[in-house]
């Protein structure tokens, strides 16, 4: 009966409890009305003369160490709670935290901006709703002139036209408008176009402009500008500017960038030519300077433009540019390491 004591004791001393049920279940088992040490108290008058004084003192040391075990594990338990307070247990872990991801248009324009302003370049921005002036007008492209037809519009009112940018190029002349030379700024923004929804066209898109204003600016420092951003961007330094025409700019020219032919890939973009266009480029027209307030006799400047989506979908492999804005989470998940 002894050993079985001594076992008790042991039990009791190594027992530990998660909660106040626990603790209550343990006093019950060993002090409680039915408890063992009643039993062993009930015990005590079967027990031989001599050995009862080694026997009560066991069971007695039984019943401290039961009711020591008893007060700290509810002392424990007790401030334990105490800690939670209002917050709970602060020493829980926590929640699992769904990371979202940035969409590949802000992952293209956040490293284009990253990219001009290593140069010196800031950050403008313009409003999505624009008046003729602004996105036609101020930029050489006169009522009824042909080149309006590059570019399909929608209008949200006319006389006096409102309508919805079809380009950044109007965030160019309200940035002249606003400040003199030296002007260094990129203007990325969403545009839009009235044309048929494909997987190669949208009806909005993205884009960044490009305005570089001071004396003395030539082409040559345009050319050497966008070579830098290409080999930036793309780790692509050969590039090749081709004649081309935009009415708020003169000379203009497309820029393309020597992407190379070594893989499958490379073959599909460029059409079998190493060559991909990315940009339209040139000096800004005299004209366009002298409606936006700058003196054209005394600055000169280079702009260019870029469609962001296209980037982003040639970087990426992104065969349809609907892709980027029906927002499935499947697709905007893939891009959770390129934070
Ligand atoms: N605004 C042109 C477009 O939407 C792009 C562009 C071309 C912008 C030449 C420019 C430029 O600033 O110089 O297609």
């Amino acid at each position: 009966m002894i050993d079985k004591i001594k076992e008790l004791i042991a039990e009791a001393d190594a027992f530990k409890a998660q909660s106040k049920e626990e603790v209550e279940a343990f006093r019950i088992k060993y002090l409680g009305s039915k408890g063992h040490l009643r039993a062993f108290y009930g015990e005590l008058k079967n027990v031989a003369n001599d050995q009862k004084r080694e026997f009560g003192q066991i069971i007695n040391e039984l019943k401290t160490t039961a009711e020591a075990k008893v007060n700290t594990l509810k002392e424990a338990l007790e401030s334990e709670e105490e800690d939670k307070g209002i917050y709970g247990d602060l020493s829980r872990p926590s929640e699992p935290i769904a990371l979202g991801a940035r969409h590949p248009i802000s992952i293209v324009k956040n490293e284009i901006i990253d990219i001009f302003s290593r140069i010196g370049f800031n950050v403008s921005e313009g409003p999505e709703i624009e008046d003729d002036w602004h996105n036609f007008t101020a930029l050489n492209l006169p009522e009824y002139h042909p080149a309006r037809d590059m570019q399909d519009t929608f209008f949200i009112q006319t006389d006096p036209d409102i309508l919805l940018r079809t380009h950044t190029s109007s965030v160019q002349v309200r940035y002249m408008e606003n400040n003199q030379p030296p002007i260094r700024t990129i203007s990325p923004g969403r545009v839009y176009r009235n044309e048929a929804i494909s997987a190669r066209a949208h009806c909005f898109f993205h884009q960044v402009e490009g305005l570089y204003i001071d004396k003395d600016v030539s082409f040559a420092d345009l050319k050497q500008t966008l070579q830098y951003f290409t080999t930036e961007m793309f780790g692509k330094s050969k590039i090749r500017l081709r004649p081309s025409y935009f009415p708020f700019t003169e000379p203009s020219a497309e820029v393309d960038v020597y992407w190379g032919l070594e893989t499958e890939t490379d073959y599909k973009i460029t059409k079998g030519t190493g060559w991909l266009e990315i940009m339209g480029c040139g000096m800004v027209d005299p004209n366009v300077l002298e409606n936006c307030g700058i003196d054209s006799k005394v600055y000169s400047g280079f702009a260019f433009g870029m469609g962001i989506d296209r980037i982003a979908m040639l970087l990426n492999q992104i065969s349809d540019i609907r892709l980027l804005s029906e927002n499935d989470v499947r697709f905007l998940e893939q891009f959770k390491s390129s934070l």
